[in-house]
């Protein structure tokens, strides 16, 4: 194959970044992301302080550009994220309860009406859960005025809105067996006992020296999928370089394939130029947009 893109769906699989509206004018940014991927997650421009920067007065510009530009090279959008603590406008956290439920149900309803039918999977709720061994819910506005309901709540809402979008919860530091994913384990498992609406899980797969990939991913995402929800490695970088980062994308790479469910990669990013993590270098372009040893290790582990 000659892309990540054609390598994946060879595999049925696809093949995504995250992107940013503010890069689609520079021409090798735009390039690698259509000569590569066929997929794509919007770093930011779909989170509530961008969407809904003050109640009930939203603004998709942004989201709107990068939504098109997939629409017209045939790219699957991922939405995310409708349900988070962070990159919450203020006004959110200053509601009371009756407020702020029927709050997050209207950004549910206006986000996910706006992109009705174009839109391949949402990320309605991210990041609810804590770190470490307790497998407690994060505090948060959601959590603390609308208690441990309000996820089922928000896909309830989300269902409701746009039937043929997948539904999945997405976290971080759950990508291995620990009390953390245990939680949304349990969670997930719930959901499907009683009905409530989930299609898949989400992977955020964050990794560095502190947090390498664990050996137990390929186990983890084959227990959620055995929940009977798709799996997605949404937010995939990996800290390092050379061949140790390669070895690590490959290993993360032939996860997935090993996993029916495991419908598809999402890395966090095109280039190094532009990761989140500003110091470092953890994706497959290095920041003059050449192939680094982590590609050649992804394209020929697909
Ligand atoms: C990050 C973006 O990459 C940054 O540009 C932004 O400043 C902060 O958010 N988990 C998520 C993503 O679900 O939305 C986050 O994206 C990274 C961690």
């Amino acid at each position: 194959a000659t892309s990540l893109a054609s390598a994946a769906s060879a595999k049925g699989r696809y093949f995504g970044t995250a992107v940013a509206a503010g890069h689609l004018g520079e021409s090798a940014y735009a390039s690698t992301l259509d000569a590569e991927f066929n997929a794509v997650t919007p770093e930011n421009e779909m989170k509530w302080d961008a969407t809904e920067p003050s109640r009930n007065s939203f603004s998709f510009g942004s989201a709107d550009q990068i939504v098109s530009h997939a629409q017209g090279k045939g790219m699957k959008v991922r939405g995310h994220t409708l349900v988070w603590h962070s990159q919450l406008p203020s006004w959110v956290g200053g509601l009371n309860a009756t407020d702020l439920r029927s709050a997050m149900n209207n950004h549910i309803t206006q986000v996910m009406q706006h992109y009705k039918g174009k839109i391949y999977a949402w990320d309605v709720v991210n990041e609810a859960y804590q770190d470490g061994s307790s497998g407690a819910r994060r505090s948060s506005p959601f959590q603390d005025k609308l208690g441990n309901g309000f996820i089922e709540e928000a896909f309830r809402t989300a269902r409701s809105v746009d039937p043929n979008a997948k539904l999945c919860y997405n976290d971080y530091n759950t990508d291995g067996v620990n009390a953390k994913s245990n939680a949304v384990y349990n969670m997930v498992k719930d959901f499907k006992s009683r009905g409530v609406p989930i299609d898949c899980v989400g992977f955020q797969s964050h990794f560095n020296s502190a947090s390498p990939v664990p050996s137990d991913y390929q186990a983890n995402l084959q227990r959620f999928a055995d929940l009977g929800v798709d799996v997605h490695i949404t937010e995939l970088d990996i800290e390092g370089s050379g061949s140790a980062q390669a070895t690590n994308y490959g290993n993360v790479v032939k996860a997935c394939l090993a996993v029916s469910r495991c419908t598809g990669i999402t890395v966090w990013g095109v280039t190094d130029k532009y990761s989140w993590r500003s110091g470092g270098t953890p994706l497959l372009f290095d920041s003059n947009y050449a192939k680094k040893p982590a590609y050649d290790a992804v394209l020929s582990a697909l």
